[in-house]
This record gives C-alpha cells, sequence and structure tokens, in this order.
C-alpha cells in the first residue's frame, strides 16, 4: 500500500453526469433545461450530504480513539483525505485524482533503509565551521568551550543500500520560500533546528536573516525568502507542569491528559512539522499523568507506566495533526529518540566513565546502550498505524554508535563548577547533547532526504 495513495474519484459523481446528458424527449427544451438544473442541484447537494457524513464518520472515530481504544481503525499507513466539495468533478471524467507529495522532487529507492548503514570518514566535513555559525547556542560550541580533538566532525552516514541525496542549502531555501518550517519538542530537537539554521545560513546575506526568541517560540527569519525555520519547545508536547522554556528544573514532573491543544495552537499553519519527545518521560519506570488542568482545585493525578505514558502522548500528537494538518500541504516528522551514553561498561570502557573523553566511535553494529527499547517500539508502532503519513527518523541506533559526539564537558555550564567537580569531569560532563557541527547534520541531511526523495512506502 502507497502512502499517499491517488483517490478514485467517487462513482456517484460520473453515473449522475451520464444522467445529465440523457434527453427526454416528451419535454420541450425549456422544461428539459428546468429538469437538468434540478437534477444538477440534486447532485450538488447529494455531495454535501456525502461530505457531511464522511465528516460525521471521521468524527466518530476521532471521538473512539479519544477513548484511547487500542482497536486498530486503520490500516497502517493509510493516508486519510477530508473531501474538499470543490474537488468532486461533477464533469464526466473518471480520471483518478493525483497529488504529489508536497516538497517531493524525486522519488527514493523503496528497498534502500537510509536509517540502516555504517559511519564513513570524510575529510570533506564538517558542512559547516561552528565559528560560521552565530545560532549556535552556547551550550552546543564546543570549539569555542576547548574541545580539543576534532575528528567527531568527519564522520558521513552511509546507508547500506543507496547514496544519501547531498544536502542543498539552496533547494531548502528555495522551497521554503514563502513558509513555514517547525521543530517542536525539547533540547535536542533544539539542537537538531539549530543544525538545520546553520546549514542554510551561509546563503543568506547577514543583512536579510535574523533570530528572534518569543518565549516558547524562537524564531529564524530569511527575509527575503519570507521562509522562516522556528523552534517551539515542548518537552512532552502536552502541557505539563515543566514547560517554562528557561525555569524547568522541576522535579516532580506531571503531564496533563489531552491537553495538546495548549501547545498545538502555536503550530498551526506550518508547511514542514518536526517533532521529538522522549528525553523528559524518563524519570523512572513511572510517570505522573493528571487528569484535570493544573489549576483545578480538585487534583485527579494518576501514576501510568512510562511506555503508557508515552503512548499516550504519541497518539495525542497523531490526533493533533490529523484535525490541524492537510497531507497536501504539510509534511510531519517524528525524530526518534536520541541515545545518550553515561554508562563506558556498555562499550566495554572502565566502570564509572561516561562519554567524557570518548573520541572514537563504536564499531559494533550490534551496540545498543542504556536507552529504553520499549520506547523506540512504541513510537515506531504507534506510528505505523497513522491515517496521516508522518515520516518516523529512526536515528536512534545510528546516533547510539556515536558517543564521541556529545558536548561532554565543552559547553557553557549554567552554574559555576565547584573543585570537587573539576577534579572529576566525568561528573559533570553532557551525555545527552551533542556539538555542532556534528551528528546532528546527519539528522537533517536524513531529513532533507526524506523530505525531497520520499519513497511512497515507508514516506
Ligand atoms: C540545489 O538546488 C538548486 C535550487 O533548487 C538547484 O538550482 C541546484 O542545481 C541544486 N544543486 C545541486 C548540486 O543539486
Ligand atoms: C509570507 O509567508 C507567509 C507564510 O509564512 C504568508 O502568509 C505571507 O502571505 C507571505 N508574504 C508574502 C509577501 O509573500
Ligand atoms: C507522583 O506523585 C506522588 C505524589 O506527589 C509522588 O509521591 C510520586 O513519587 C510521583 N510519581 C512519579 C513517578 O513521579
Ligand atoms: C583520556 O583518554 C586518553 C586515551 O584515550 C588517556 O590517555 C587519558 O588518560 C584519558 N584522560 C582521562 C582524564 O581519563
Ligand atoms: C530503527 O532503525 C534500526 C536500525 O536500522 C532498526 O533496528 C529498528 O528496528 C528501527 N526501529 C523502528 C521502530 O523502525
Amino acid at each position: 500500500m502507497k502512502l499517499l495513495a491517488p483517490l478514485s474519484s467517487s462513482s456517484s459523481s460520473s453515473s449522475s453526469s451520464s444522467a445529465l446528458k440523457k434527453p427526454h424527449r416528451q419535454l420541450s427544451q425549456y422544461l428539459f433545461s428546468l429538469l437538468a438544473f434540478i437534477v444538477f442541484v440534486t447532485i450538488l447537494y447529494s455531495e454535501d450530504f456525502l461530505c457531511i457524513f464522511r465528516q460525521q464518520q471521521q468524527q466518530q472515530q476521532l471521538k473512539l480513539e479519544s477513548a484511547d481504544s487500542d482497536r486498530v481503525l486503520s490500516r497502517p499507513g493509510e493516508a486519510e483525505i477530508v473531501w474538499d466539495k470543490k474537488e468532486v468533478n461533477i464533469v464526466e471524467e473518471k480520471e483518478e485524482e493525483k497529488w504529489k507529495i508536497p516538497f517531493a522532487v524525486g522519488e527514493s529507492e523503496e528497498s534502500c533503509d537510509i536509517f540502516s548503514g555504517r559511519w564513513v570518514w570524510d575529510e570533506s566535513r564538517p558542512l559547516y565551521e561552528e565559528s560560521d555559525c552565530s545560532y549556535i547556542q552556547s551550550q552546543l560550541t564546543c570549539m569555542e568551550h576547548g574541545r580539543p580533538d576534532k575528528n567527531f566532525r568527519n564522520w558521513r552516514w552511509q546507508p547500506h543500500r543507496c547514496q544519501l541525496p547531498k544536502f542543498n542549502a539552496s533547494l531548502v531555501l528555495e522551497s521554503l520560500r514563502g513558509k513555514r518550517m517547525m521543530f517542536v519538542g525539547d533540547s535536542l530537537n533544539r539542537g537538531q533546528f539549530q543544525s538545520m539554521v546553520c546549514l542554510v545560513q551561509s546563503l543568506i546575506p547577514p543583512h536579510a536573516k535574523s533570530m528572534q526568541t518569543f518565549g516558547s517560540l524562537i524564531v529564524f527569519t530569511a527575509k527575503e525568502y519570507n521562509a522562516t525555520i522556528e523552534f517551539y519547545w515542548a518537552p512532552f508536547l502536552l502541557e505539563s507542569n515543566t514547560d517554562n522554556a528557561i525555569v524547568h528544573k522541576f522535579n516532580e514532573r506531571i503531564v496533563r491528559k489531552g491537553s495538546i491543544n495548549k501547545h498545538g495552537n502555536h503550530w498551526k499553519n506550518t508547511d514542514i512539522l518536526v517533532f521529538n519527545t522522549y528525553l523528559w518521560w524518563m524519570t523512572g519506570y513511572k510517570m505522573n499523568i493528571s487528569r484535570k488542568p493544573f489549576d483545578d482545585k480538585i487534583k485527579d493525578i494518576i501514576e501510568l507506566s512510562t511506555d503508557d505514558a508515552y503512548r499516550m502522548a504519541m497518539k495525542s500528537m497523531l490526533r493533533w495533526v490529523r484535525r490541524n494538518m492537510d497531507p497536501k500541504k504539510t509534511r510531519v516528522f517524528f525524530t526518534s529518540m536520541s541515545p545518550i551514553h553515561d554508562k563506558s561498561i556498555g562499550w566495554g570502557g572502565k566502570a564509572g566513565g561516561n562519554c567524557y573523553n570518548e573520541t572514537k566511535i563504536i564499531e559494533d553494529p550490534n551496540y545498543w546502550g542504556s536507552d529504553r527499547r520499549s520506547i523506540l517500539k512504541v513510537s515506531g508502532d504507534v506510528l505505523s498505524k497513522s491515517k496521516y503519513p508522518i515520516t518516523f527518523l529512526n536515528i536512534t541506533q545510528l546516533s547510539s554508535y556515536r558517543k564521541d559526539a556529545h558536548t561532554s564537558i565543552y559547553k557553557k555550564q549554567w552554574n559555576p563548577l565547584t573543585p570537587h567537580q573539576l577534579a572529576n569531569p566525568i561528573s559533570y560532563a553532557d551525555c545527552v547533547h551533542w556539538c555542532l557541527p556534528g551528528l546532528q547534520d546527519t539528522w537533517n541531511e536524513l531529513l532533507f532526504a526524506k523530505l525531497f526523495y520520499p519513497s511512497s512506502a515507508s514516506s
């Protein structure tokens, strides 16, 4: 089943058009026209009824899904289109209605899984210099903060069965003319957003670009293209008590069920949406979920397993996308979990170590660290049942080989380091985030590949 299957026009419209052409001998020309007009109006209205009927069906389905029913309501990968009355052709052609996948300029080979591959050394990298991109936040500028080794910037991802298309910044900007690309999620997605900005910004002269922050939203504007690349902070996607983009160091995290519109209202009218969510769910094996608004006097908080809570959020996201996005206009991506490297025994290192002082990639293709496999499975499962075509950016495995690519101690520290910490760098190394330029440029090369060369099988 192709993800974006062409629509066949409704059979009622073609049979009705032949009815229109049938002459009635008994009637005068005038009466015939009148009758034809009535028939025409009837058909119009019946199309309306069809439309309403379809919408009702759809709403019913949504209701079923909101009840968090685990029943599969659609076949995997099936695209659902809300019919637009204007597109129902009353003229007699029976031609299948086709629509182009937005942003596609070509198709990839269906047999090629670009997320399955290996890292190869490439002298021509990095794709840009840290010092040439002023849009990287100081938590990710490793060179500026004294990182001594540079090799981590030279690895290129090589899929086993095909070549990745070369990242073309000009194509990205041209395609974004008059459009908005938005990343939504946590600090990992913010890193990917900054990487994307860095990958395209050198083509824009200084006076024609800017970056501004509006609360939870960061907007990079390419003025001459009337294009924006944006980041919206929503670490759980749903509303939570940790939503402040700056002050969010709460230990007792609570997520509110069914609250996606709170943030979702800021994601509308975008043309490319890239979601992620993972790290903030990792508080343990359980998560507190509020079934009432946070300001409600009566508290109704339940503990769910992390997997169930995460599944709930994924489903909320899908539902939001289906209700608010048009697959003929907007491409939606979901970036899988970003792995951490906090236990070096996992890759045969010394006990007690982490990513600190790691300068080599992991060569074992079967390596998997301490990350929760079940979460990757939940996101894969939920997305494979999506009716809206959402492209899964499965970056987890390929990133797990990159213990060398984290910011480690080479970043701006929020708080001054204590002598005790300084004496033991492992204790404060950041093995979650990634240096830029670096690994996350590859995530964007994969995004680029999927955006412009989608395979109809996996979109
Ligand atoms: C990059 O994209 C631009 C704009 O679409 C196109 O003119 C150019 O040929 C592309 N460059 C390469 C190397 O494909
Ligand atoms: C600029 O882009 C926005 C969408 O991001 C669009 O609504 C607006 O009409 C565009 N303006 C011009 C002058 O093209
Ligand atoms: C949920 O909240 C209760 C009450 O505040 C707390 O005792 C418990 O540790 C919390 N559970 C999680 C998983 O955060
Ligand atoms: C860092 O690694 C190198 C070799 O890879 C080793 O010689 C050095 O002692 C390590 N430094 C620390 C502080 O662990
Ligand atoms: C993600 O990619 C890895 C490596 O190719 C694969 O083993 C895994 O099954 C994929 N996961 C999902 C959910 O597609």
